[in-house]
C-alpha cells in the first residue's frame, strides 16, 4: 500500500480540468490552504462557448503553473500530501486526461494514493465550506451540462430522482443568449438584464408530468423560433423582456420540481450546486419557498459555485476516509453517473 499514515494530518491535493477550468486546491484536515484557478473563459468567449480541442490544450499549458502556485500558497510539499484526488468525469475528455495524467504523474512519482472523485458531488460538497451537511438532503444540481435532483440519505449517498430528459439548464441558458447576441457564457448575461425587463414574451411550460424530469430543450427552441420570427417581421427583440419571459419558465420548471420532491421526500435540508446556482432569481426563489418551513436551504459562496478544485478537495476527504482508492490504471468517463461514484 502506498505511504498513507506518514503524516497526522490529512493533506489533500486536489486537481479539476473537466471544462474550461485548470484548477488545483489543497486541504489540512478539511481546511481551505489553497485554492487556484485559471480560468479560460476569455479565450471561449471568442467562440460562443467552450472549444473542447483548445481547452485540453490550454490545461496542458497551465496545469503545471496552477501546481506549483497551489504548493507555494499551502506551503506544502508533495511529500507531505496524504492522497491526490482527481475529477475523473462527468466532462470533456480531452480536458478530464490532462488532470487525470497530472494526477498518475505525481501519484507514481510521490508514490501516493489516487482518489477519483464525481465532479457533481464536487459541486454539492462545495456547501460544506459553509457548514457540514444535513442529512437527508436534497441537492439540487443546476450546472451547463447537467440538472439532477440527488437525494442523499447520508454521506456518499446519490439517488438521482429527477433529472433532464434532454437539454440542461445551462445550456439552455448558453443557446438562449447566443441568439440574443450575448456574451458566454450566457447565463450571467440573461441573469443580469432580466432584472431590467418584463415577463411580455408567452413561453410553453417545458414538461407537463408528474414527474421530477425537467425539459429545457423545447423552452430553447421556442425563444429560438421567436426570435428568428421577430426578425423575420422586420420587429426588433426587447432583449431583456426576453431575458426575463425565459427565466421565469426556466426557473419556474427546476422550482416545481424541487417543490414536488420537498413533497414527496423526507427532507431536512436542500442545497443548491453546480454553474447555475450562482443564478440571483434561483437563489431568491428557493429561499423565499422554504423559509417558513422545516427545511433548511444552503447556498454556496459564489466562488464555489463555478468549477474549482476546492470541491474535489473535499469529496477527497470523505472518499479517503472510506479507503475509496484507485491505481494507476483508471481511465476518466466523461458521462459517469453520480449514482456510480465508487464504481471505476
Ligand atoms: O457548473 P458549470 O461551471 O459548468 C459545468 O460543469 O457544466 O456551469 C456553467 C453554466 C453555464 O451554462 C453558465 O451559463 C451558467 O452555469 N451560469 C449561470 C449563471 N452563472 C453561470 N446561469 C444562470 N445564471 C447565472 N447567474
Amino acid at each position: 500500500m502506498k505511504n498513507m499514515e506518514q503524516n497526522k494530518d490529512l493533506i489533500i491535493l486536489g486537481i479539476e480540468s473537466s471544462c474550461d477550468e485548470t484548477a488545483i486546491a489543497i486541504t489540512i484536515n478539511g481546511e481551505l490552504k489553497a485554492n487556484v484557478i485559471s480560468s479560460q473563459i476569455e479565450v471561449h468567449q471568442k467562440y460562443g462557448g467552450v472549444m473542447p480541442e483548445i481547452a485540453s490544450r490550454l490545461h496542458l499549458e497551465n496545469i503545471a503553473v496552477v501546481l506549483d502556485e497551489a504548493l507555494k500558497k499551502s506551503g506544502i510539499k508533495m511529500e507531505q500530501v496524504s492522497a491526490i484526488a482527481f475529477t475523473r468525469g462527468p466532462g470533456l475528455i480531452g480536458a478530464l486526461h490532462v488532470g487525470l495524467q497530472a494526477a498518475k504523474t505525481l501519484a507514481l512519482i510521490y508514490d501516493k494514493p489516487l482518489i477519483p472523485v464525481h465532479h457533481l458531488a464536487g459541486h454539492i460538497y462545495a456547501n460544506e465550506f459553509i457548514e457540514p451537511l444535513i442529512f437527508p438532503c436534497l441537492a439540487v444540481v443546476v450546472s451547463g451540462g447537467n440538472t439532477e435532483l440527488v437525494y442523499m440519505k447520508e454521506h456518499l449517498s446519490f439517488e438521482i430522482i429527477g433529472e433532464t430528459i434532454d437539454d440542461a439548464i445551462g445550456e439552455s441558458y448558453d443557446k438562449v443568449a447566443r441568439v440574443l447576441g450575448l456574451p458566454y457564457p450566457g447565463g450571467v448575461a440573461i441573469d443580469k438584464l432580466a432584472k431590467e425587463g418584463e415577463h411580455t414574451y408567452q413561453l410553453p411550460e417545458p414538461l407537463k408530468d408528474n414527474s421530477l424530469n425537467v425539459s429545457y430543450s423545447g423552452l430553447k427552441t421556442a425563444v429560438i423560433n421567436l426570435v428568428n420570427k421577430e426578425k423575420m417581421l422586420g420587429h426588433e427583440i426587447n432583449v431583456p423582456n426576453m431575458a426575463k419571459s425565459f427565466q421565469d419558465v426556466a426557473i419556474k420548471e427546476i422550482m416545481d420540481r424541487v417543490i414536488r420532491a420537498s413533497k414527496m421526500y423526507d427532507i431536512k435540508e436542500i442545497v443548491l450546486a453546480g454553474g447555475v446556482s450562482a443564478n440571483s432569481y434561483l437563489r431568491s426563489e428557493i429561499v423565499k419557498e422554504f423559509e417558513n418551513t422545516p427545511i433548511k436551504v444552503v447556498i454556496p459562496p459564489l466562488w464555489a459555485t463555478t468549477d474549482n478544485a476546492a470541491m474535489i478537495c473535499k469529496v477527497g476527504e470523505y472518499l479517503y476516509k472510506k479507503g475509496l482508492f484507485t491505481d494507476l490504471s483508471i481511465g476518466v468517463d466523461p458521462s459517469w453517473k453520480i449514482e456510480d461514484y465508487d464504481k471505476f
